[in-house]
């Protein structure tokens, strides 16, 4: 049978990893544009002439503020009603299901094939490392294949019409393809809004799709900020809303679609989490420590599935702080283009500040337990480890490389668990624990979408990890698992047709 997952790239092997660097070194002065990606109502091209375009603005690295990335023109209300228009006269619906599966599997080999430059592009515009940017291609084409693989395998409903699809800037390709690829193959026409933060490498990638085969008024792409996105789910004709991104943003979304949408069309939904870990005295402590720096600290701590408070056994809570800093001073900060690099900056001042400024709070209260020091340029947050009573001090997410300790007795550990549900939130929780009746007990009682034991609590897995939560933290149905594309059509579909 085909490999369902793709391979990736291995940056230990002596010859793949310097011939990919190599390659990916081509694009590292590139300029590049992203403008909406738009046909007319009509099917054909839209006639420049005549056509007011949306304000233009200029990207650049968050690492280095030097390093210019190129230009981005934001849609109007206009071309968002036209997109809208030629979503909606658009035959894709009547496109056979094993034709957009192939369409699928042709852009995810076309992304494969481009790999250099989506490298460059993740790495320059949206700050990823070298392994945080090889993880996310390979996510990006997994769901390709996997909701490809899923279409022909399960009996679905009818399409349901065009699809908003509103993505975050953190996985500015895996997500927002997720998300397309899913309601294309489902049968629907997509709008795509990318976040503001990161056009380039989704004009990239939706040029890609257009290469692969898929018609121009299947998939169009409408950058902006908030208010496209607002244009888009505030329209009678859009059958569906599909929406990654923070809490507060999916409320104002919810609330747009009930005062304009039938109540029929429905909001997919994956937004935040205040992820917790327990770490009990029997946890092996050096597994514990790799695993709590990698849920807290990989990918800047700008994952919404990161370890935001880890709680500790008392008894055991020295001993693993104590060892935990040091591993912390081991990891190196900097520009995320260099393969020494384990942490790169935050996506923009406005994250940068806000982030720094929870850290401050907590240091003049002196509960800062440790810190690294911060590069000179760039946006970046040094990670930080600050004590917390416990998950109730936390008002909302902190989206960035900071990690709350928390210390528990014996006899608490009920307690930790309904602090944790109080919370309202639901999307990952890690356990660290020799003991298998508490990995049961746990695994029973914390309310949480993806529980991880024993390991890091990040990079859920295509197909075979399907990610999201429950309360605050979305409405279901998972990605990358067997119930998304049913959400996705009229009817409930078969998903576990054999
Ligand atoms: P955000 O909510 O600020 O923006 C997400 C998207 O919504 C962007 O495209 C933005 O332009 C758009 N938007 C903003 N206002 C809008 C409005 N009024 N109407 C329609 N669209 C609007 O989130 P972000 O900062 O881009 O991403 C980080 C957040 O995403 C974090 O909270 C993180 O936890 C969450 N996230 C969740 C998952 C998951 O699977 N649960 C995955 C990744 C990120
Ligand atoms: N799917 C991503 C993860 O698991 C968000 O980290």
């Amino acid at each position: 049978a085909p490999r369902l997952n793709s391979a990736g790239l291995d940056l230990t092997d002596p010859v793949a990893f310097p011939a990919m660097s190599k390659s990916r070194a081509a694009f590292q002065t590139t300029q590049w544009h992203a403008e909406p990606l738009f046909t007319s109502p009509s099917g054909g091209e839209v006639d420049p002439k005549g056509r007011v375009r949306g304000p233009s603005v200029n990207l650049s690295n968050p690492a280095d503020p030097s390093d210019r990335l190129g230009t981005v023109t934001n849609a109007t209300p206009d071309d968002v009603a036209s997109a809208i228009s030629a979503a909606t006269n658009s035959t894709w619906l009547q496109t056979p299901v094993n034709t957009r599966a192939e369409l699928l599997r042709a852009t995810a080999d076309l992304y494969e094939a481009n790999r250099p430059e989506l490298f460059a592009l993740l790495a320059r515009e949206a700050g990823k490392t070298w392994a945080d940017a090889v993880a996310e291609v390979r996510e990006a084409v997994d769901f390709l294949r996997y909701y490809a693989a899923e279409a022909e395998r399960q009996t679905l409903g009818a399409a349901r019409g065009p699809i908003a699809a509103i993505s975050p800037w953190n996985f500015p390709l895996a997500i927002f393809t997720g998300q397309i690829a899913a309601a294309l193959v489902a049968g629907n026409p997509v709008l795509a809004k990318p976040a503001p933060q990161t056009p380039l490498i989704a004009f990239r990638a939706v040029q890609l799709m257009h290469q692969a085969g898929i018609p121009t008024d299947a998939v169009q792409l409408l950058p902006g900020a908030g208010e496209v996105g607002t244009a888009l789910t505030s329209n009678a004709a859009i059958s569906g809303v599909v929406f990654t991104g923070s809490l507060p943003t999916a409320r104002k979304i919810d609330c747009v679609m009930a005062e304009h949408l039938a109540p029929t069309v429905p909001l997919i939904a994956e937004t935040g989490g205040l992820n917790a870990m327990v770490v009990d005295s029997t946890a092996l402590p050096e597994q514990a420590v790799r695993d709590i720096l990698a849920s807290a600290f990989q990918s800047a701590g700008q994952r919404c599935s990161a370890l935001r408070v880890l709680y500790v056994q008392e008894d055991a809570a020295e001993r693993t702080i104590e060892m935990l800093k040091g591993a912390m001073d081991e990891l190196s900060l900097g520009n995320p283009w260099d393969l020494s690099t384990d942490i790169g900056p935050v996506i923009d001042e406005a994250a940068r500040a806000k982030i720094q400024a929870h850290i401050d709070t907590y240091e003049k209260n002196g509960n800062l337990i440790h810190r690294l020091k911060t590069p000179g340029r760039g946006t970046f947050v040094a990670p930080a480890v600050l004590r917390i009573g416990g998950i109730a001090d936390l008002a909302e997410e902190i989206f960035g490389p900071v990690l709350h300790i928390a210390t528990f007795k014996a006899d608490e550990l009920g307690a930790v668990v309904a602090a944790i549900n109080a919370s309202g939130y639901g999307l990952t929780f890690g356990l660290h624990t020799r003991i298998s009746s508490r990995v049961r007990q746990l695994s029973n009682t914390v309310r949480a979408g993806n529980i991880y034991v024993n390991r890091n609590q990040i990079g859920a897995v295509v197909g075979s990890q399907p990610f999201g939560g429950g309360g605050l933290s979305g409405t279901g149905p998972k990605a990358g698992g067997p119930h998304y594309l049913p959400r996705f059509t009229l009817g409930l579909g078969h998903a576990e047709t054999a």
